[in-house]
């Protein structure tokens, strides 16, 4: 069993990298950590360096990253994974200078989701200096696509130290890896990719105020405002360039007491399944997975 500490990045191809880093900075209001990487664009949202790397060459998601403890703990991960069967990657110095880690491994799930296992992400002494006034206060999770949230919920629960939080059906298993309700999600869907990246956000009012502003910029927004009855948090899901979904949310539930929690499951056909104020259920859009390791940085 590999323990994960926490999630650490998203990152993702973009064909138009300008238009990707535009609406991250000045729409969903993200900090741009550096220049110095010709072709990469990291943006920060909390303390660490970036929490999200764009990428320019082919429009898809690259991979998600999650941490573990050290390098001893990335080792043992490493060997573990080799004796169950995937084939792990080593990142490279370049490769890991770029996603400011010390080291990582990447391998990927039953269904092909691109995943990388890092120690040693880098943070930042200074505040986060958000491009807008959005809120944002860190990243919430990583929801990724599987055929079948069963099978992934056995993967995730049995190669790391994922628990599930709640099912909605065999639409999507919500997990999580510290006391957060969910920091790892994963809906049905046709193939590998990634359906949405969460920011958490300060307070209530941020949600409202961030869906004005996205109405007035003339943004699309897939669902919400609404608030999910499994965490319990109010979410905004929003459109983003090159098929990304970005999702701001406030005041998920926390698991403190874990010996006490019992998942429950939600029928996704029921009204108020997704949306306990009863907005129209969406399916929102997924970035697919890119599957050529050449286009990947
Ligand atoms: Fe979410």
């Amino acid at each position: 069993m590999i323990e994960l500490t926490d999630i650490a990045y998203v990152r993702s191809g973009a064909a138009d990298l300008a238009a990707a880093v535009d609406f991250a900075t000045n729409i969903v209001g993200l900090e741009l950590s550096d220049g110095g990487e010709p072709g990469v664009a990291h943006l920060r949202s909390d303390s660490r360096h970036h929490t999200l790397a764009l990428v320019e060459g082919g429009s898809g998601v690259i991979a998600s990253g999650f941490t573990v403890a050290d390098e001893n703990a990335l080792e043992d991960a490493e060997t573990q994974l080799e004796r169950s069967g995937f084939a792990v990657d080593r990142g490279d110095r370049e490769q890991c200078r770029s996603r400011r880690v010390g080291d990582y491994v990447a391998l990927d799930d039953p269904f092909g989701n691109r995943i990388e296992l890092v120690a040693g992400q880098q943070s930042l002494g200074r505040p986060v200096r958000l491009s807008r006034g959005s809120g944002i206060t860190e990243f919430g999770h990583v929801c990724l696509d599987a055929p079948d949230v069963r099978e992934a919920h056995r993967f995730w629960s049995t190669t790391f130290n994922a628990r599930v939080s709640d099912w909605i059906g065999d639409a999507a298993a919500l997990m999580r890896i510290d006391p957060v309700h969910h920091k790892v999600a994963v809906f049905r869907g046709d193939g590998p990719g990634l359906c949405h990246m969460n920011f958490q956000v300060a307070e209530l009012d941020d949600i409202f105020r961030n869906w004005h502003f996205l109405l007035d910029h003339g943004v699309e927004i897939e669902m919400g405002p609404g608030r999910h009855p499994q965490s319990g948090a109010v979410f905004l899901y929003f459109l983003g360039p090159e098929g990304f979904t970005y999702e701001y949310s406030f005041g998920v539930r926390r698991i403190e007491d874990e010996s006490a929690w019992r998942p429950r499951t939600f029928d996704p056909a029921e009204l108020g399944s997704i949306d306990m104020w009863l907005g129209e259920p969406v399916r929102t859009t997924t970035q697919p997975q890119l599957r050529s390791k050449a286009s990947v940085k």
